[in-house]
């Protein structure tokens, strides 16, 4: 079967590279992908919002199966739009997206079911939020409802930074905002939980820890993210199931409760307080670097996680994924997340040897006729697996000293939790 496949980051090259594996799969198309994909599919330039011009790309390439990588094309209802076609697509639908693309709407969803999750208020103005605030505990947090490519969170120390947070969201710098939501701050660590489903039922797809601020320790702005670890060091059986009972069946059956179809991968974002875990947020999609480090100890075929996902059969196989530990250091430009040049030569990429249990995929690179360049902030991710993470770690860092690339930055100490 043709596949195509919506995306350009690290996480596509990597399902790209999964699927160039599968004996099911014929060609790959990468919409728009980037020079990693370029040499194992073919991309295509073409804008994955638009999704007529998309459909006439899939007709005349016979693809058969598109898959979602980014959430945007989610929330703006490409499931909707290809439902009745003769084209599979592996991503939920326009109301299950609204878990990632409206966080209030997630929030009231909680708040019905009792899924744990921080305590919250839904504010209608500016007016509101101010008074509310003045009488508020902090640390809270405040947040934006939609799409914000990550920014949209501030976490605010005192009452000065959380007005200047609520103006800035009311004033428009994420879109229109109608509302807004503050939170209480949850104390504990972070645990990203996956999941894939078929509408149905729901199999276990992974579980990671990522590494967002920009420095080592921790510290310095939000990024999205500069490496990450899988599996996550918190995950027990007794966690586990109370994250499927507490959070995710309660949040399948509201969606199906609101006729939603929800094919595909579910990203869990937890607080984990005493093996208590409380929900911080859903992305509807795989985590970038966290599928980049998941998908090198998968097993079982991805196609066939995926089509069975999209013929409601995921029941009928099982899931499998080695014990390695897997470490991604993400190779970035210099400047990033701030100010960073683009275009800048990437030497020798293709003359480092990858073992077996080393990957290198691309985010931000592009292939131009002299070779490749960088084309973003996030540019490459260096996987290793092994059967302790140190080792995964120094095997990672050994590669990207091999590069020596001369406008890259990347933190020493991803996993440092672990190790
Ligand atoms: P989100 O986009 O909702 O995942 O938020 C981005 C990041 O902000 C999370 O990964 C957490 O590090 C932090 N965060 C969000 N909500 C809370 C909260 N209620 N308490 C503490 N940290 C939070
Ligand atoms: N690594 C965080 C995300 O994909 O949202």
């Amino acid at each position: 079967m043709n596949v195509g496949i919506i995306g350009s980051g690290g996480r596509e090259h990597a399902i790209c590279y999964m699927l160039s594996k599968s004996k099911k799969v014929s060609k790959i198309f990468c919409f728009p992908g980037n020079a990693g994909t370029s040499s194992i599919a073919q991309n295509v330039d073409l804008n994955p919002d638009n999704f007529s011009e998309l459909e006439k790309n899939c007709i005349e390439k016979e693809i058969k199966l598109l898959v979602v990588g980014p959430e945007k094309p989610l929330v703006n209802g490409i499931v909707d739009y290809f439902k009745g076609k003769s084209i599979k697509v592996f991503g939920p639908d326009k109301i299950s997206s609204k878990l990632e693309g409206s966080k209030i709407f997630t929030k009231k969803i909680c708040q019905k079911n009792n899924i744990p999750t921080s305590k919250f208020k839904i504010c209608e103005s500016l007016k509101e939020t101010i008074s509310y605030l003045k009488y508020s505990n902090f640390p809270l947090v405040i947040k934006a409802d939609g799409l914000a490519s990550g920014k949209g969170v501030y976490i605010c120390r005192n009452f000065d930074d959380a007005k200047i947070a609520s103006e800035e969201i009311f004033n428009g710098k994420f879109g229109r905002a109608d509302q807004i939501l503050v939170e209480e701050f949850l104390d504990g660590e972070e645990m990203s939980y996956f999941i894939v489903t078929d509408g149905k039922n729901f199999k276990f797809f992974g579980s990671a820890q990522d590494h967002k601020r920009v420095g080592e320790g921790d510290k310095g702005k939000n990024t999205g993210g500069m490496g990450c670890y899988s599996p996550s060091r918190l995950l027990t059986k007794d966690l586990e199931f109370k994250i499927q009972t507490k959070i995710i069946e309660p949040t399948l059956n509201a969606i199906n409760e609101r006729r939603g179809v929800y094919k595909g991968f579910l990203y869990v974002g937890l607080m984990i307080k005493n093996n208590d875990p409380f929900l911080i947020e859903f992305n509807v999609r795989m985590g970038d670097p966290e599928c980049q480090t998941i998908l090198p100890t998968l097993n079982t075929d991805l196609f066939d996680v995926l089509i069975s996902c999209c013929d409601g059969t995921l029941n009928q196989i099982n899931i499998n994924f080695s014990k390695l530990k897997s470490i991604c250091v993400v190779l970035c430009s210099k400047g990033y997340p701030e100010k960073f040049e683009n275009n800048i030569k990437i030497k020798d990429l293709d003359q480092i040897s990858l073992l077996e249990n080393q990957n290198i995929f691309h985010a931000g690179t592009l292939k131009t006729k002299t070779g490749i360049v960088s084309n973003g902030g996030r540019v490459l991710n260096f996987v290793s697996t092994s059967d302790n993470f140190s080792k995964s770690r120094d095997e990672t860092i050994n590669l990207i000293k091999k590069l020596n690339w001369e406008n890259g930055y990347f933190r020493r100490d991803i996993g440092h939790k672990v190790i």
